[in-house]
């Protein structure tokens, strides 16, 4: 199996059509119906959201102006009062959706819970109550660490309910990881459990979380609250930590929504650039519902009978917007699961497929190309005639996967969208609408109404058909990030710097390498910055180099990705030692688990090498462009007349 590379996606010249039956009973059944959506919302974008958000979505109060443009500052309905909590709950209530299932959730163990629109609100408004009772107030930021049980999700709808703002932080994150992100976001309180199960293990979040918080280095987490989950003995501080159902017992059920301003922030999530730290991407709340809300109606094709199933952790923003907010904000069941297919249950994907009758099933490619090494044999057991369509997201995916993906889980009947998008947009931004787009393995296809992206250079000029280019998006939209928190100007130089505005026409620059073919369909290559995508987590080169660094035996690291069959992406990390250290495999082993330490295990290094000197130019910049070829076995090619000592490259290469 490989990647996609430019040769094998230039002779990618399948397409499938939508099933004439699919089109029929589709949202949007037929290009000429996505052509007119896209080019009214071309015309007149403001009056396109304007008239969905006018229809779709409950408001206290409505907007006074549709959109205020400060490149590249937005704000999206402005004086608008909204609250999603109300959207994803309070409005189905009176409806026949009231004692529909929200949330189908199966734990890794087996146990599993199912919660109604009604009994998923009075969940919520009772937490929104207990997180009242401990103080937090409307804009107050709340850090929630969790496995995947409903009180995640519950956790982030209450926030919302009350006006503070959550900030997730995936469970596979370590302590460390954990503190950075709750000191940058100065969090007054935080939701977690006692541990999850993964992979029938249990994660100790309580303890990273005891971790994270020792010598007062959060200093404004006053309170700390615990889900009994995997029920280990675990470490309870007075004063500071409280039992989740102990508090929860005693309170409330009557939770009114807070009308907030629709600018009003609803979360920060953390995620890796480049540069320096995770910067924290904020999203607001009136233009980050609409927007998942209508992408998850559309790209989705939900039906109110449909069972729907995206296996991403709410952990990151795959979770946020098509797990929790885009789902409820339709009244769909979303089903959430635990755990993760593992050595005593390969085939639980398919199970779980099985048993709760799912109909739409999202994942990424690189959970693909596992069930693919896992075996057909898994799925080809199980019935998975329910399955009516199916999404991919996180990463490129290759064509092989893509028809794998076709044949064996869709039978050659349902339709594939691999959605485009990333932490920074929300929402899903070039896709395939399921009953009107033709697909062709291994391209995302085309933008979603409203969205004007282009293929550039960094002058902003467009980059002819069939040519490599950078993925930029020419006019704001609703779910677009507002600004990284804390930091404005990184928000300003790291999205809208690279391509400079030109006649005060802002670019939003990606981050990912593109090219468009002759019928305008998009095909990501990749990320051009120093980013990598490692079994779809995106994890900035810089990171581990700061990880690795700390090592107090390690004088310098350079990180880089090597293609990777499974992952996608594989880091490789070159290290030169401090004086009088000797390189050995035990202390490469030592450096693996130190990241680990540092970050979390998605940032364990799959390879370090040891080198006596990294190559650099004469002005001391490392030469990655060398050192990823090396990691990927092949020759070195192009320029490198700007090496400031060629005989390094001569050691590394000799290993
Ligand atoms: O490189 C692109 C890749 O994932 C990056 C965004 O990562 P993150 O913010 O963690 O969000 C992941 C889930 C939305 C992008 O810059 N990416 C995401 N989806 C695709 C993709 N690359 C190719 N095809 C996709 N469908």
């Amino acid at each position: 199996m490989s990647q996609p590379t430019i040769e094998s996606i230039l002779h990618e010249e399948r397409l499938f059509q939508p099933a004439a039956d699919f089109s029929q009973q589709a949202q949007i059944k037929s290009l000429e119906q996505y052509q007119q959506l896209y080019d009214k919302a071309k015309a007149d974008p403001q009056a396109f959201w304007a008239e969905l958000a006018a229809t779709e979505l409950h408001w206290f109060q409505k907007w006074d102006t549709v959109l205020d443009w400060q490149p590249p500052f937005a704000k999206w309905f402005v004086n608008g009062k909204i609250n999603i909590s109300y959207n994803c709950l309070d409005r189905h209530l009176t409806t026949w959706r009231r004692n529909k299932a929200a949330l189908i959730w199966e734990g890794e163990p087996g146990d599993s819970r199912t919660l109604t629109y009604a009994q998923l609100h009075r969940e919520v408004c009772q937490f929104a109550n207990v997180l009242k009772q401990l103080g937090v107030k409307k804009g107050d930021r709340v850090g929630i660490y969790m496995p995947m049980i409903p009180e995640a999700a519950i956790a982030m709808l209450a926030c919302a309910r009350i006006g503070a703002v959550h900030s997730v932080v995936f469970g596979g994150f370590s302590a460390e990881a954990l503190r950075d992100r709750l000191m940058d976001v100065q969090a007054k309180l935080v939701v977690t459990a006692d541990g999850g199960w993964r992979k029938d293990a249990i994660v100790p979040l309580k303890e990273q979380v005891d971790k994270a918080l020792a010598n007062n280095s959060a200093p404004a987490v006053a309170n700390v609250l615990v889900v009994r989950r995997t029920e280990q003995t675990i470490a309870m501080e007075p004063g500071r930590d409280h039992w989740w159902h102990d508090l929860q017992a005693g309170v409330s059920a009557d939770c009114p929504a807070e009308p907030m301003d629709s600018e009003d922030m609803l979360f920060v999530l953390y995620t890796s650039g480049s540069t320096g730290k995770p910067k924290g991407v904020v999203h607001t709340t009136g233009g980050y519902n609409l927007y998942t809300h209508m992408t998850t109606k559309w790209i989705f094709d939900l039906k109110d009978t449909d069972v729907y199933w995206c296996t991403a952790d709410v952990g990151w923003i795959t979770g946020h917007s098509y797990i929790v907010y885009g789902p409820l904000s339709n009244g769909a069941t979303s089903v959430m699961y635990e755990g993760a297919p593992r050595a005593s249950n390969p085939g639980c994907t398919w199970d779980m497929i099985e048993k709760y009758g799912v109909n739409i099933f999202y994942t990424a490619p690189t959970a693909i190309r596992a069930f693919i090494k896992m075996g057909e044999h898994l799925p080809n057991a199980r019935n998975l005639d329910s399955l009516r369509l199916l999404g991919t997201v996180g990463e490129p995916i290759n064509p092989e996967a893509w028809m794998w993906y076709h044949r064996i889980i869709g039978k050659e009947r349902c339709p594939i969208v691999d959605t485009w998008w990333q932490t920074e947009t929300g929402g899903i931004m070039i896709t395939p609408l399921p009953g009107a787009v033709p697909t062709k393995p291994g391209s995302a296809t085309l933008p979603f109404p409203g969205i004007l992206a282009e293929i550039v250079d960094l002058e902003g000029d467009p980059v002819p058909p069939n040519e490599g280019g950078y993925l930029a998006v020419r006019h704001p939209w609703p779910g677009m990030m507002r600004t990284v928190y804390g930091d404005p100007d990184r928000f300003r130089r790291t999205y809208w710097e690279h391509i400079p505005p030109k006649d005060g026409a802002y670019l939003y620059f990606a981050g990912d390498g593109a090219r468009r073919d002759e019928d305008g369909y998009f095909w990501v290559m990749g990320r051009v910055d120093d980013v990598i995508n490692v079994a779809g987590h995106r994890l900035g080169t810089m990171e581990i180099e700061s990880a690795l660094v700390s090592h107090p035996f390690v004088a310098e690291a350079a990180v880089v990705g090597k293609p990777d069959d499974l992952k996608g992406e594989e880091i490789v990390a070159f290290v030169t030692l401090e004086n009088n250290i000797t390189a050995s495999d035990q202390l490469k082993n030592e450096l693996k688990k130190h990241v680990v330490q540092e970050i979390g295990a998605i940032a364990r290094p799959g390879e370090i090498k040891f080198a006596e000197a990294l190559p650099k130019t004469r002005s001391g910049k490392i030469m990655r462009r060398l050192l990823r070829s090396l990691a990927a076995g092949e020759e070195i090619s192009g320029d490198t007349s700007t090496l400031e000592d060629r005989s390094v490259l001569e050691k590394l290469r000799e290993g």
